[in-house]
């Protein structure tokens, strides 16, 4: 298969790397499109989902994608640490990479707010851990003036390598699909990953896009897409933010982000031009969902499709089909969804929703049968 050994080796022909350079990988990307069927079954307007399961990442999220560029621009660069502020998957992430490329990580979370997986992975993996009394905006401004002044290199997505490498989740659906879908909804927190979808459909189209522009301003004579188009259209690019969280939605920033998805609790976004370029190009929307549709969602993903992830990861479902609900999506349409996270991050989330359907009995035969009986009738 395409991209098992990770996708520098399968896209580098795309990325602003220079040729021959080795790539610090965990063979991350080349992950599963899966079409659901027992949630469009019951919807009223026909549709086609598709999601995209990048919980099945090497740290089980699509950080990776970007990591595996941006570390591997750092060691070419002789750089001996990473630094980056999180709200746990960017830490699980440059905490993996750094430690595969032997160099310091150092990584900002907020205090109390962080999903319990995540932070389990950057322990393991090394990183020096700093928990700061503040929110996810108050780290990003900490280590951007950090990196300026000390020999750290920050591997945040405002680093245009981690947006390179992510544009790649595109090309991927391209490929699996044969050409673009009709709509790509998305979890927006910090607004990098929207950016990158749009950046790599619009590579893949070979259309222009201010997204394409940004990155080769950022990047100088670095940026490279060789290959030529394999795409004939792009997507509709639909971006979902946490209500209590939701700066773009809003038009201003929202000074105490909160959300049950503690990984998109950011209130001040750093690509949030970028964002709003491909949502504008795209011919797409912005929206806002509470925590309770969140929930809804990432319960009904698993109940009906056995397909577990993140709160974050959620809302995409919840958007699209608030706005299918809507009538906001043409009917037939082909769709695609990226959940970003494994649901396995934040475990405490699952079981709180869960609590009430756990059942204690004696260890016996009838008490389990009475469980049985209820259930089936
Ligand atoms: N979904 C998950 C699971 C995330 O961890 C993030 C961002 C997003 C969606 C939003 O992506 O920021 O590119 O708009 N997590 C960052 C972190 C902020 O620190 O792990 P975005």
């Amino acid at each position: 298969m395409k991209g098992r050994d990770g996708l520098i080796a399968a896209w580098g022909g795309r990325l602003p790397l220079g040729d021959g350079v080795e790539p610090v990988s965990l063979c991350e990307g080349a992950t599963p499109l899966i079409q659901l069927r027992n949630i469009p079954a019951g919807l009223k307007t026909p549709v086609e989902i598709h999601v995209k399961y990048e919980g099945l990442n090497p740290t089980g999220s699509f950080k990776d994608r970007g990591m595996t560029v941006a570390v591997t621009q750092a060691v070419g660069e002789g750089s001996r640490a990473l630094i980056c502020a999180s709200t746990g998957n960017t830490s699980a992430s440059a905490a993996a990479y750094g430690a595969r490329a032997g160099l310091a990580v150092f990584v900002l979370i907020p205090d109390g707010n962080i999903a319990l997986g995540k932070l389990a992975q950057a322990i393991i993996e090394g990183a020096v851990v700093v928990q700061i009394k503040g929110n996810f905006d108050q780290g990003m401004e900490l280590v951007k003036t950090l990196a300026r002044q000390a020999p750290v290199t920050l591997v945040n997505s405002v680093n245009p390598y981690r947006l390179q490498g992510q544009k790649t989740a595109a090309f991927e659906i391209v490929e699996a699909l044969g050409d673009a879908p009709d709509y790509h909804c998305l979890p927006v927190g910090n607004a990098g990953n929207i950016s990158a979808y749009w950046m790599g459909y619009s590579e893949a189209a070979g259309q222009p896009s201010g997204c394409v522009e940004k990155a080769k301003q950022a990047l100088g004579g670095a940026y490279r897409c060789d290959g030529g188009s394999f795409a004939t259209g792009r997507p509709r690019m639909l971006g979902y933010q946490a209500a209590g969280a939701a700066p773009i939605v809003l038009g201003r920033k929202v000074e105490k982000p909160d959300t049950v998805a503690t990984a998109i609790r950011i209130g001040n976004p750093q690509s949030w031009e970028m964002a709003l370029m491909a949502g504008e190009e795209s011919g797409g929307w912005f929206d806002r969902l509470t925590d309770e549709e969140i929930l809804a969602a990432q319960r009904m993903l698993a109940e009906r499709e056995g397909i577990f992830c993140e709160p974050a990861s959620a809302i995409s479902i919840a958007g699209l089909l608030k706005d299918i609900e809507a009538g906001k999506v043409k009917p037939g349409s082909r769709i695609v969804c990226t959940l970003t996270g494994h649901g396995l991050k934040d475990p405490d989330v699952a079981i709180r929703q869960a609590q009430g359907e756990i059942k204690t009995v004696e260890p016996e035969l009838e008490a389990v049968k009475a469980v049985i009986g209820a259930r089936l009738g």
